[in-house]
């Protein structure tokens, strides 16, 4: 992982060998011609978005796609994670099919998470890997799932079951877009801002405590560098251990609040709860169950808890039933012969993976949260 930084744009590299691809941060990006080393060889662009973010930049970002010189087609996409599924990514390949798309067509995704991650997992397979480019719009896109390669939809059973690790040519981060983003949504990006500092980072956690005023504020400097640093965190982890296979916690650590946070999205149903806000309250679960095993101090705990009221995020359970949960984070993708795998904190900052709380006390703990 490198960064540079120019008058203008943030350069981080992620580091992947002959994978390594440039995230690109900078106000007014979109507008920018994409570099010409991203379109050498692309036969077209097919720009993947929704019904809610296309109107807002999806012009914008074809003109300077074909001031490159290359035809652009659009699919626009349902709104929302309850449409992460089979349904919307078929009508990807159908159209990328009908347009008679080839193994040059670059697929460019725009928006947040969701098409992302579904624009991922169609590159990833449409005539066995196409290239693709990522233009996060939300908060949480851009400090998180546009970097990594990890793509996916959603199963009723459980929240990312099916999918690839498939990596982008190249990401592009306009931070102007976040003003146009709903105040839920946004804050919901705050929380994996908070997990990098939280489960990574102590010093990039005192920065969000001191800078969460300005953050909640959407001041540009300080939502830059939240970006910034996030992506460097990000895309260290990830050139460490892209698959998430590092017996040591690698890439799972990112995980911090996820194993609670899945269990709550499924359980209550994929939208009920946007994902970085079941995050948030997983981070809480994790930090608690953390100082209840002793780990981490009460103080430290609470700094936590704070800090993710301050983002205005739930720190509490929603109802759901112990065993409801349990049942659900029973099949978290890090879990090996039917043990559950914890991200749990080791201080402020430094997180491990913990494979020893029995499911008896996990369900113990979770009764407690909801007495
Ligand atoms: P999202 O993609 O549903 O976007 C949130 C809402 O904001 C949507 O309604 C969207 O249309 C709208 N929107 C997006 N950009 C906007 C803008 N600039 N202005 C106005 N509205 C805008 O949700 P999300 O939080 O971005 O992503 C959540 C998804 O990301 C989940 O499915 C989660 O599993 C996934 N995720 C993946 C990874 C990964 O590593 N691949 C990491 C974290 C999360
Ligand atoms: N969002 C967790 C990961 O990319 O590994």
């Amino acid at each position: 992982m490198s960064t540079e930084n120019s008058e203008r744009i943030a350069r981080v590299k992620v580091e992947l060998g002959h994978r390594s691809y440039l995230i690109d941060i900078s106000a007014g990006l979109l507008s920018q011609p994409i570099p010409s080393s991203v379109l050498e060889g692309v036969s077209k662009v097919v720009l993947i978005s929704n019904k809610v973010v296309f109107p807002l930049y999806g012009e914008r970002l074809c003109a300077s796609i074909a001031a490159g010189g290359l035809s652009v087609e659009s699919v626009v996409l349902p709104d929302g994670e309850s449409h992460k599924d089979w349904h919307t990514l078929n009508l990807i390949f159908d159209a990328l099919l009908t347009s008679a798309s080839d193994r040059k067509t670059l697929l460019v995704a725009l928006g947040g998470g969701v098409v992302g991650d579904i624009a991922g997992f169609a590159a990833a397979t449409y005539q066995r890997g196409i290239a693709f480019v990522q233009v996060p719009t939300t908060l949480l896109a851009q400090v998180d799932s546009s970097v990594g390669g990890k793509t996916a939809i959603n199963h009723p059973l459980g929240k990312n079951m099916v999918g690839a690790f498939y990596q982008p040519k190249y990401v592009l981060i306009d931070t102007d877009v976040l003003q146009s983003l709903p105040d839920r949504e946004f804050k919901a990006g705050l929380a994996e801002v908070i997990k990098y500092g939280a489960a990574l980072d102590v010093k990039f956690f005192e920065w969000i405590e001191g800078n969460i005023d300005a953050l909640n504020q959407r001041t540009p400097a300080a939502l830059a560098y939240a970006i910034r640093r996030s992506c460097e965190i990000k895309a260290g982890v990830v050139a460490d251990d892209e698959f998430e296979s590092s017996k040591e916690g690698g890439r799972a650590l990112l995980n911090f609040g996820h194993t609670f946070g899945h269990a709550i999205e499924t359980a209550l149903g994929y939208g009920a709860w946007l994902h970085g806000e079941a995050v948030a309250c997983g981070m809480a679960m994790a930090a608690r169950l953390s100082a209840e095993l002793g780990r981490i101090s009460t103080a430290d705990m609470q700094r936590v808890l704070d800090l993710i009221k301050r983002a205005g995020l739930v720190a509490e359970l929603p109802p759901i039933a112990a065993d409801t949960m349990l049942a659900h984070m029973s099949r978290d993708k890090k879990n090996e012969a039917g043990t559950i795998k914890l991200i749990l904190l080791s201080t402020l900052g430094v997180s491990c993976i913990d494979a020893t709380v029995s499911r008896e006390a996990l369900l113990a703990f979770l009764r407690r949260q909801r007495a």
